[in-house]
């Protein structure tokens, strides 16, 4: 039998036992432990410490003073660190700036959260990229999701942690300066760009120190501007906006993207930035995101001048009711969000919710368990503008490039025995290459198209006269371009568009060659020598002109840092190009808006018919379309082979073709597939690319390329507004441009 205190020992020992089980439970979980259930637990456990004002705190951007991307309202940023009045910092940057920040935050503010540091990465952060566009135009997802590696890589050696990037905005109107930025027209291409970058991005773990969040924008359908001016109306039916518009905002969830960015454009006369029905219904109930979404730069504010509210203070419930968790440096919520909750116009929950979700991905980077994991001076030195770096964006150049025009094989250039009449404003020019939303890069470092045909091709005599310059009308430096252009064998023209032509505020009403740029091509071409003409802009311009008189033309966007050097290898021929449209190129601005996805209409155009659909000066066509691109050599594809005549729900149907290199160069070639559903319960659009397979043969190859379309390939928003397939007849299209197809029939049948 056990003496009483035996017992009375053994009783002491439990109850120590069930103290230690239960300061176990409560006491906070590993710093490492990464579960979503860890991290929301330690979200809790410091919200259960938070103020009011430090949870606005949190749902607070501000910009720094380093470098700005707008209008800056305030310049004691530093105190409101200090006052844990600001959760996140953008346009602050480098190991050095980003530590000292930090430590504000980390040591003089009650709870210690750290900051989250914001910026514009878009294409590159030092090396920089060719413009979102120009990378689309690879067709190359894997070298698309590698661009956007190297950025994240280099961005986050410099202390940041989250990107303003993709650009998702579907863009069909090429007035639009923005459209520079994103992926170009097509529904389909946008979502794999949309998904490739956000991958690129965050790579596989947030928790790694060289990955950044994503931030998928503008949400939504800011690229559907009336007019192709920046900031306008969008109005358009839901079914358009479900079908065209939103896909790339969804494939980024699904991709997922952390983050979302609100638009500054109205939808259907609510402006999406208080929009209830895109932020809550569609992208929280639809589409099941999690992340935070912030607002664009003071987009609360302007919803004043929208006119859905009369006062700033308005203007943040409506933002908060809607959805949105952080305000971009329009100090709304900061200055009004106390207010508004005394008033009882927004709730406790509403504002834990927010605070909830910026505070579970600051956790998720790590930043609670080291805050300056991001700022490491030596990764700096390390890892930014490395020489592999650069190798990955001189190759992305490469791949960007699309041969529009080649006459007689003006191109590729011979490297020896020739004398080049090398011209035009953007020739000997570095400062523009790297073009807009060019991050941290710095033009000093870009490598001028005269300094890459130098390096590539170094015995080869260049004959240097500027000729003009990009905008203004001064005609006197024409007769000096002439007069070298008499002396060549060829003159290779570098022409376009100014960096700061395209980009946010952006827009043109005409798409010429800006300046006098065509009066000294027309001076050039009377020389009677041959004329290549590479094209720097960033969006589609209206070129007849250069359509019907440059031998050759190449469209080389905005290339970036490494911009001579890929342009240079595509000249010489030391790179066949393969780039293709992923934008349409007008014939004048009168056909906009022109795509290549439009509707047949009742009477689709015959030209012997004068009461069918088109215009009595302009053909429907586009100068180049959708898809287009030509290589140094030429190549046949066969008409569509289909495993069956009838495709059935859940099963599949195989579309092969066979693509021949017939010309003298390896080369590479994009296979298109389109299909067009004939009959709707809505009318379906001429074509819609659904899929796109690059394929590299060597002169004299040959090989079979297979599509596999499903129903989910035909589906589309039926007229009850449903999402689904209809059974009928289809054509399949393959091709290697959306104009230059062949094609075959088949039916869906639901039996
Ligand atoms: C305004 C732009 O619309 C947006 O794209 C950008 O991310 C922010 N400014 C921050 O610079």
């Amino acid at each position: 039998m056990r003496t009483l205190p035996a017992i009375l020992l053994s009783v002491r020992w439990i109850a120590l036992i069930a103290i230690v089980l239960v300061v176990n439970s409560c006491s906070p979980v590993s710093d490492t432990d990464k579960t979503d259930e860890a991290i929301q637990k330690k979200v809790n456990e410091l919200m259960a410490q938070m103020t009011l004002q430090e949870k606005i705190g949190q749902m607070t951007l501000f910009t720094s003073d380093y470098d700005v991307t707008g209008p800056t309202m305030r310049d004691n940023y530093k105190d409101d660190i200090k006052s844990g009045r600001v959760g996140a910092i953008f346009n602050a940057f480098g190991a050095d700036y980003t530590r000292k920040l930090q430590e504000i935050a980390v040591n003089e503010t009650r709870l210690g959260i750290p900051l989250l540091f914001g910026y514009d990465v878009i294409h590159g952060f030092r090396t920089i990229f060719p413009i979102s566009l120009g990378e689309a135009a690879s067709w190359n997802l894997e070298a698309i999701q590698g661009a956007a590696r190297v950025a994240a890589v280099e961005a986050t050696a410099e202390g940041l942690h989250w990107t303003f990037a993709p650009m998702v905005d579907i863009a069909r109107d090429p007035r639009w300066g923005r459209v520079s930025e994103g992926a170009g027209e097509d529904t389909w291409l946008g979502c794999r760009i949309a998904e490739a970058r956000v991958k690129g991005f965050q790579g596989d773990d947030l928790a790694a120190t060289n990955t950044l969040l994503a931030c998928a924008k503008h949400y939504a359908a800011y690229g559907a501007a009336q007019a192709g001016r920046d900031y306008h109306t969008v109005d358009m039916s839901e079914r358009a906006l479900r079908e065209f518009y939103l896909p790339p905002y969804k494939a980024a969830a699904d991709a997922g993207a952390a983050t979302f960015m609100t638009s500054f454009n109205e939808l259907d006369g609510i402006p999406a930035t208080g929009n209830k029905h895109l932020l809550t219904n569609i992208l929280r109930h639809e589409w099941g995101f999690d992340g935070f979404v912030v607002t664009d730069y003071t987009s609360i504010n302007e919803m004043v001048p929208h006119g859905v509210v009369t006062n700033e203070k308005e203007a943040g419930e409506l933002a908060l009711n809607a959805g949105v968790d952080m305000d971009m440096q329009g100090a709304v919520y900061y200055n009004h969000l106390e207010q508004s909750l005394n008033e009882g116009k927004v709730t406790v929950s509403q504002i834990d919710q927010a605070v909830r979700r910026i505070l579970t991905l600051k956790f998720k980077l790590g930043l609670f368990d080291d805050p300056y994991r991001y700022s490491d001076l030596k990764r700096q030195q390390e890892l930014v503008m490395t020489p592999q770096n650069l190798e990955t964006a001189r190759d992305m150049v490469r791949r960007s490039l699309v041969l529009l025009k080649n006459n007689n094989q003006t191109l590729p250039l011979r490297k020896e025995k020739i004398n080049i009449a090398l011209v035009g404003p953007l020739a000997d020019n570095q400062q523009e290459l790297i073009g807009s939303w060019s991050a941290a890069g710095d033009w000093k470092k870009a490598v001028s198209v005269m300094e890459g045909m130098k390096t590539v091709a170094p015995a080869a005599n260049l004959l240097f006269a500027t000729g003009c310059n990009i905008a203004d009308d001064t005609t006197a430096m024409i007769a000096q371009a002439v007069a070298a252009a008499a002396k060549a064998d060829v003159v290779v023209a570098v022409m376009g568009e100014a960096a700061w032509m395209s980009g946010e505020a952006a827009c043109r009403s005409q798409l010429d060659l800006p300046g006098v740029q065509q009066e000294l091509l027309q001076q050039l071409k009377a020389t009677g020598k041959p004329l290549v003409v590479v094209l720097m802009n960033g969006r589609p311009l209206t070129i007849p002109w250069l359509d019907q008189n440059a031998d050759a033309l190449v469209e080389a966007w905005f290339p970036g840092t490494q911009g001579g050097l890929g342009i240079a290898d595509v000249l010489f021929g030391d790179y066949n190009p393969s780039g293709k449209l992923p934008v349409t190129f007008p014939r004048n601005v009168g056909q906009i808006p022109i795509h290549y996805n439009m509707k047949n209409t009742g009477r689709p155009m015959d030209p012997n018919n004068k009461y069918t659909s088109k215009y009595l000066d302009v053909p429907n066509t586009p100068l180049y379309p959708f898809g287009f691109g030509l290589s140094y050599t030429s190549f046949t594809l066969s008409e569509p082979r289909l495993s069956d005549t009838v495709l059935l729900p859940a099963k599949e149907l195989k579309v092969t073709a066979t693509v021949a290199n017939t010309g003298n160069y390896d080369g590479e070639e994009t296979v298109q597939l389109y299909v067009r559903d004939l009959v709707g319960s809505v009318t379906r659009p001429v074509k819609e690319l659904k899929g796109f397979q690059k394929v590299f043969l060597k002169k004299g190859e040959q090989a079979e390329v297979t599509f596999t379309l499903t129903d989910a390939d035909l589906s589309f928003y039926r007229s009850d507004m449903t999402f689904g397939a209809e059974p009928g007849q289809f054509v399949v299209y393959v091709g290697n441009s959306s104009d230059n197809v062949k094609s075959a029939t088949f039916t869906y049948l639901q039996k």
